[in-house]
């Protein structure tokens, strides 16, 4: 990867959300690297899958089937890393749902609450378990947020919502950690071509089915999780993904309504 040192291998390295998508992706890539993986999800037999495929990359890899949304399981991630090998290096928070509704669509609270405790309680409760390793290590926590984790986005209330909390509470957590050596990397996508989109929650709390998102035209699973790799292995405080979403950052300081045109139509336009 870019001529750099390797600074994965044999690191002790948990991913939440490991089954499919970014999450599978970056096991791979991370395999493919040296790392001893512990990979978690609720779908046993899609983990299992991807487990064979790190270990044929020659990796050791720890399976534990887990909800994010319930402390126990996720202290079973962290307690599945130091049975297996001793210690944790680095908690990546990836697990993710999403939702595809306008606010006054929906009638059931309950899909928000849902979102909101997968996304943003799942990673607290991860990073909450991983911290005493992660002192030990001298280690790093990622959040996988999202564009929406920075701006507001139509039809993705609840989600916008989730991810902007992560923020909050990554970036309180990356000052409170400064001192013990423990570091803290946010990830920010664009729109990434993974099945996350055919899950989302729609308004009547089913998955849509059919994305509405040109993926195509988006960013591919290999690219986004290599950029993960590389800001992991660099210990970076936070990635912005796409030129669109810098772009808009920047113009958010001084013409807040810009993002706001440029979230609508990438909705409008799926990508
Ligand atoms: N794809 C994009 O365009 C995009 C853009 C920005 C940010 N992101 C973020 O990137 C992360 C990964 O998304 P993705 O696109 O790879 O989605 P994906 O393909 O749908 O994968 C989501 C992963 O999260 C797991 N997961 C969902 N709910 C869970 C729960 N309650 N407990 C444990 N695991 C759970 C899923 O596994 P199980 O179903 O087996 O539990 C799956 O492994 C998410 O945080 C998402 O918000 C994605």
């Amino acid at each position: 990867m870019n001529g750099e040192a390797n600074r994965s291998r044999d690191k002790v390295i948990a991913i939440t959300g490991a089954s499919k998508g970014i999450g599978a992706e970056l096991a791979r890539q991370l395999a493919a690297r040296g790392a001893k993986l512990v990979l978690a999800a609720r779908n046993e037999k899609e983990l299992e899958g991807v487990a064979a495929a790190c270990r044929t990359a020659g990796a050791s890899v720890v399976v534990v089937r887990a909800d994010v949304a319930l402390e126990r399981d996720c202290q079973a991630i962290v307690a599945g890393a130091v049975t297996a090998f001793g210690r944790l290096d680095v908690l990546v928070n990836n697990a993710g749902a999403t939702m595809w509704a306008r606010f006054e669509d929906i009638r059931d609270l309950s899909i928000l609450e849902r979102i909101m405790q997968v996304n943003y309680m799942g990673a607290v409760y991860c990073t909450s378990h991983a911290l005493p390793y992660l002192r030990e290590s001298r280690g790093l926590v990622v959040g996988i947020s999202s564009l929406a984790g920075k701006t507001g986005v139509p039809t993705r209330t609840g989600y916008s919502a989730s991810k902007h909390a992560m923020t909050g509470f990554f970036d309180s957590l990356r000052i409170e950690l400064e001192d013990a050596g423990v570091g803290v990397t946010m990830i920010y996508p664009g729109f990434v071509a993974t099945g996350i989109r055919e899950n989302a929650t729609g308004p009547d709390g089913k998955p849509i089915q059919v994305s509405p998102v040109k993926e195509g035209e988006v960013m591919s699973v290999e690219d986004c999780a290599r950029r993960i790799v590389t800001a992991m292995e660099r210990r970076e405080r936070e990635v912005v993904m796409t030129a669109r979403g810098k772009i808009g950052l920047f113009l958010k300081l001084f013409a807040p309504a810009v993002i706001d045109r440029m979230a609508k139509r990438a909705i409008e336009e799926g990508r």
